[in-house]
């Protein structure tokens, strides 16, 4: 997979540098579509509810991937480049207010706090799905019908979760997206663009100057979604659920 090519010319010729690879930027956009679908799938009733549980296990697999992706993906994918202490966003934030932050290449660190919030959200709903059983009480998660003898048992309190807390991440995508258009509109920093083509405008970047892909990238991806498949529905079936 070429990391700086583009219409024959090598993208720091034309001004610009990779920031994002391709793994990372289709799992944002798929998890942006099965996020959509499945607030849509859960309308419909029971027969799209088994497309909504579907559903549900692709969510896992997908932020499953993406936790392998944060420690073998490219540069700016790995956590390592976008996981501050709360002290260094909430400095990036003060910048920001006072107009001194720096460009960042890959997510600022104020960024990567939503990230993380959005990620524990989207797996928070995905996990207590595995518990939830539908309204008519015919189709459920592979857990929905562990009893664990707890007078509030921990599957109604995950059911509860399951179906009020989806109103949360409306919240925070809501907060991400204003924020996403505030950086690529107002600042003029290409951020949504730069997610789905995967590169920036060259600028003397506080993080890293440029992706750096790494060795068989696309080797690596597929490996990552190979065990990514491998821990959500082994674990399942190893946890004594049913597919
Ligand atoms: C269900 C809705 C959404 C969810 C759950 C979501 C979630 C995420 C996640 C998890 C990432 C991190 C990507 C990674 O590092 O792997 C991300 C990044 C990003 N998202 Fe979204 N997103 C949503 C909707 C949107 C929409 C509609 C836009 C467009 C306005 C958008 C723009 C972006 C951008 C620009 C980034 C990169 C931010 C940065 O450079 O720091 N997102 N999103």
């Amino acid at each position: 997979m070429s990391a700086g090519f583009a219409d024959g010319l090598p993208l720091r010729d034309r001004g610009r540098v990779r920031a994002w690879d391709l793994p990372t930027r289709l799992f944002k956009w798929l998890l942006v579509l099965l996020v959509f679908t499945a607030w849509l799938t859960q309308q419909g009733g029971d027969p799209w509810i088994r497309v909504h549980i579907v559903n549900g296990y692709a969510v896992l697999v997908l932020l499953a991937f993406r936790l392998l992706w944060g420690m073998f993906g490219s540069s700016t994918a790995r956590f390592s480049a976008w996981v501050t202490w709360p002290w260094d966003a909430a400095s990036y934030g003060f910048g920001l207010i006072r107009g001194r932050a720096r460009p960042y290449l890959g997510h600022n660190p104020l960024g990567g706090w939503m990230i993380i919030a959005l990620l524990c959200l989207v797996g928070a709903q995905a996990v207590t799905g595995l518990f939830t059983v539908d309204d008519n009480g015919i189709y459920g998660g592979p857990f929905s019908n562990l009893d664990f003898g707890d007078p509030t048992p921990l599957q109604s309190r995950f059911s509860r979760w399951h179906h009020g807390a989806f109103g949360l991440i409306l919240a925070f995508v809501a907060v991400h997206v204003a924020v996403n258009l505030f950086y690529q509109f107002v600042k003029k920093d290409p951020v949504v663009r730069a997610m789905i083509t995967g590169d920036k405008p060259v600028e003397p970047f506080a993080d890293q100057p440029e992706m750096r892909p790494g060795r068989h990238l696309a080797l690596r991806a597929s490996l990552c979604l190979a065990a990514a498949l491998a821990i959500v529905l082994g674990g399942v079936r190893l946890a004594g659920g049913s597919l």
